[in-house]
Formats: C-alpha cells, sequence, structure tokens
C-alpha cells in the first residue's frame, strides 16, 4: 500500500500549479473506501488564494463522499527536481486532517521512491482544537 501511496504523490506533483512560487507539491490520499486522491498545490496571483496539495486531495475526496482515511503520501520540491527535503504538511493542512482523520492517520513525507519517512498524525498535531469542544 504504501509504495504505490508514494508513487502516486510523485506522480501528483507533475500536475500541480505553482507559477509563483515553482515549488510543486503533489499528495496522494487514501480513502477506507480504498480508493487514492490525488492532489497538488494550486496557487493564485492573489498569493493568499493558494490551496496546498494535501488539502486539493482531502477537500476532492470529502466532496466525493468519503468519510474514512487511512493514509497521505506528500512529495514537495522544486520545479522539474527531485525533492530535497521531506514535505511535512502545513499547519492549515495538518488541522483539515484533524478534522477528518484519527490519531492513526499516517502521513509519509516523500523523498523518492526509496526515501521517505512515516508519522501519525497524533504525533505531528498533538493537543488539537477538535469539533467535539463546540459542538
Ligand atoms: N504547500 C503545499 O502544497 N503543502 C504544504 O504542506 C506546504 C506548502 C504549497 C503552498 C504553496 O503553493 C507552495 O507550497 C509554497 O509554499
Amino acid at each position: 500500500m504504501e509504495k504505490r501511496l508514494v508513487r502516486e504523490a510523485l506522480e501528483a506533483r507533475k500536475r500541480a500549479y505553482a507559477p509563483y512560487s515553482h515549488y510543486f507539491v503533489g499528495a496522494a490520499l487514501l480513502a477506507g473506501s480504498g480508493r487514492i486522491y490525488r492532489g497538488g498545490n494550486i496557487e493564485n496571483a492573489s498569493y493568499g488564494a493558494a490551496n496546498c496539495a494535501e488539502r486539493t486531495a482531502f477537500f476532492k475526496a470529502v466532496s466525493e463522499g468519503e468519510g474514512e482515511f487511512v493514509a497521505i503520501a506528500i512529495a514537495g520540491g522544486m520545479e522539474g527536481k527531485e525533492p530535497r527535503e521531506y514535505a511535512w504538511p502545513c499547519g492549515i493542512c495538518r488541522q483539515v486532517m484533524l478534522e477528518f482523520a484519527k490519531a492513526d492517520f499516517k502521513i509519509f513525507a516523500v523523498k523518492s521512491e526509496k526515501d521517505y519517512q512515516c508519522h501519525l498524525l497524533g504525533e505531528i498535531m498533538p493537543c488539537g482544537f477538535e469539533g467535539s469542544s463546540i459542538i
């Protein structure tokens, strides 16, 4: 499973839209149904309107009716180059993950097909603010 997800994240990078930062991010999200949703970062001339690859993948999946999530793989690097560093998700994406995934959700940060690391959502987003507080 994880090898496929890693490959798909690297593929997803190719469809990122990042003409401003030239930093291309791809994500591959495995839903409980077994389907994989790809996402890329999508930037905008009004910089603040950019959307990260992880959120693109989550919003695609949730809008298709998915409600359970198993793992996500993320790969980021400069346009036309292989990733130099592991691309861990930004704070806003971690918050979105917390909304839809559980503490044992796996996050793979990918440099290449052979070089990637895994952490659980519960590890990288401890003490998060969750909907249960306001419902
Ligand atoms: N980016 C992502 O797609 N995911 C992250 O977790 C961090 C940042 C994107 C946003 C922007 O298009 C570019 O990377 C540079 O910040």
